[in-house]
């Protein structure tokens, strides 16, 4: 399933080690077709990171509205000593998501660790990345992990072994519906290991003006975000779907208390995809993403029931964002 590979196209760096999780073309357009020919239409949101969407994420985090990084940021500095502490004692940082791998460089700069673990789906955007990190941290064993953690069961035999620190920030633990979300955090428990951590960051539930805003910025950087998905979907499956015919919706749903990001058809339509015509109401829908809220004492109830045990939670003065520090007994 997983092959090391190291690129030829790119600089070689000896402490870096790319791994490719083969993704099925046939699999992905499947599960297009299927979310778009479901009643409420709906699109994955691993979706949303090509390339550009990427990049639009990285803006999203430096929006004044988006509190989310910001304040997730003040927490990790806040803790360093205390969290470069508790990491320390495993060796190895494996973070699923990764991104721009901005916040895993503060927990790396304390040189405490033999490796990391970067686990990425946008391949072009993450590969330069995780160079990069080659080669500020020559120390560091960099074993990037190129695919769907999803699709992820079992890591690749030649990672260092356990124990080791799972680290998922950025609240990505919110964009699963609760039941996915304990079946990915027992995932994280058996790569973790006898021994391992688990550091996660969680939005809270708060002012529903604050929520909205978060996600509805002035930029309108989150609706160019959203729309995106369309012209992703567009070339990974020959779809002709015209963006200028769909508009960006998001709104908070106080009943399951979550962010719903929709793209909403400006008139009737029809789009075809991969040899299907997919039909749109004018006003219809295709919900791209969840984005869940938890108060900290329900999230530590959520984890538990996925075999860990708290040790630390933190939370800004305001109580917008937390920060847990979980562990899997030996
Ligand atoms: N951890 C970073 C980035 C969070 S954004 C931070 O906190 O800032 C979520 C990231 O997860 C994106 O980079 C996205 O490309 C990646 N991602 C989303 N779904 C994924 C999946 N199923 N498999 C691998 N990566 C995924
Ligand atoms: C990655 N994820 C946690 C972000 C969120 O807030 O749910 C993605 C995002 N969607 C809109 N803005 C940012």
């Amino acid at each position: 399933m997983l092959s090391p590979d190291v690129s030829q196209a790119r600089p070689q760096c000896r402490n870096f080690h790319l791994h490719r999780l083969a993704l099925s073309p046939q699999d992905q357009t499947e599960e297009i077709l299927q979310g778009l020919q479901a009643p409420q239409k709906r699109l994955p949101p691993k979706l949303f990171y090509d390339t550009r969407g990427s990049r639009l994420f990285d803006t999203i985090t430096r929006l004044p509205e988006y509190y989310l990084t910001r304040t997730e940021c003040e927490l990790l500095h806040n803790h360093l000593p205390q969290l470069q502490a508790l990491i320390g004692t495993t060796g190895t940082l494996l973070e699923p998501g990764s991104g721009s791998s901005d916040k895993a460089r503060l927990l790396l700069d304390g040189k405490h660790l033999a490796a990391y673990v970067p686990i990425e789906i946008s391949t072009e955007y993450f590969i330069d990345t995780a160079l990069e990190l080659a080669q500020s941290y020559p120390g560091l064993q960099i074993h990037a992990l190129c695919g769907d953690f999803m699709q992820l069961s079992a890591l690749p035999d030649n990672l260092p072994p356990p124990p080791r620190t799972v680290f998922f920030p950025g609240s990505t633990i919110g964009n699963f519906e609760p039941a996915l979300a304990v079946q990915l955090l027992r995932r994280f428990r058996s790569w973790a290991g006898p021994g391992g951590g688990l550091l996660i960051g969680v939005d809270t539930r708060k002012d529903t003006g604050v929520l909205h805003r978060a996600y509805n910025d002035r930029e309108g950087v989150t609706a160019a975000f959203n729309l995106n998905m369309l012209s992703h979907v567009n070339r990974l499956t020959g779809a002709n779907f015209q963006l200028e015919r769909f508009t960006h919706k998001a709104f908070y749903n106080g009943q399951v208390g979550r962010i719903e990001m929709h793209l909403q058809s400006l008139c009737a339509q029809s789009v075809r995809v991969a040899g299907h015509t997919i039909q749109f109401r004018a006003g219809e829908t295709i919900h791209t993403e969840n984005s869940y809220k938890y108060e900290p004492a329900r999230f530590t109830a959520l984890a538990q029931s996925a075999g860990f045990r708290p040790l630390h939670c933190w939370l800004d003065s305001r109580g917008y964002f937390s920060l847990h520090y979980f562990v899997t007994d030996q």
